[in-house]
């Protein structure tokens, strides 16, 4: 199943209950919640105090996109505050096993993230312990970056490894996503679409998602 998760990095910070009621009304099923420390990624975003306000304003799972290092120090303080999905880098994780079962044992459903330099096989001893992997398909960071090609090989390579090893992991896509992208990453097997400047950049969030949630349907009706 294909599902809409827009990302609240583009969203107007002092309207996110509204920005994200009109997105949810649109057919988005979970939020996106972008997390950087300006360690691992060269920005500032948001913690858990901003997860905790908006748990209350929406019943939607909560995926909170961790681009910082140390993530274990704070992954009990994000479950607290609401977190439903949890991801965390592989490059920014020295012991990934561990940081994966931390997020498993907070009851939380647990994803791995590789940045576009990262190769899918890096994985390859974790994919039996994580929920769902993200393949970001920009360098993390920012906002409304442009969608790197190269990256839908690995969506690729990802749903083939599932299928030879009998995994039920789901394939999440990260960057760049918008009308002239969203049918290459769901045609290679990408079932979780974020999208942040396709939703939120500009004109009606409602109306944006649903454009891109009918491209999304319309690409896995002609997947061969
Ligand atoms: C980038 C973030 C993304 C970002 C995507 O570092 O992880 O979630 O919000 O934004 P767009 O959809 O604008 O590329
Ligand atoms: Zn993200």
């Amino acid at each position: 199943m294909i599902e809409l998760a827009p990302s609240i990095l583009s969203a107007d910070f002092a309207h996110l209950a509204e920005e994200v009621r009109a997105a949810s009304e649109g057919g988005g099923t979970v939020i996106h919640v972008d997390v950087m420390d300006g360690h691992f990624v060269p920005n500032l975003t948001v913690g858990p105090p901003l997860v905790k306000s908006l748990r209350k304003a929406t019943d939607l799972p909560l995926d909170c996109h961790l681009m910082i290092e140390n993530p274990d120090q704070f992954i009990p303080e994000f479950v607290d505050a609401g977190a439903d999905w949890i991801s965390v880098h592989q490059e920014a994780c020295r012991h990934l096993n561990r940081t994966l079962h931390l997020i498993r044992n907070h009851d939380a459903q647990a994803g791995v993230v590789i940045n576009p330099a990262t190769p899918v096989d890096t994985l390859s001893e974790v994919l039996e312990i994580v929920d769902y992997v993200l393949v970001m398909s920009v360098n993390p960071g920012f906002g409304g970056q442009k969608f790197i090609p190269e990256t839908v090989r690995k969506i690729r390579r990802l749903a083939d490894l599932r299928l030879q090893r009998g995994l039920n992991y789901r394939i999440e896509v990260d960057g760049g996503i918008a009308l002239d992208t969203v049918a290459e990453v769901v045609r290679a097997g990408a079932e979780i679409l974020v999208a942040g400047n396709a939703v939120f950049g500009q004109g009606d969030p409602k109306t944006n998602a649903q454009k891109l949630l009918k491209a999304a349907t319309e690409a896995t009706l002609l997947k061969v």
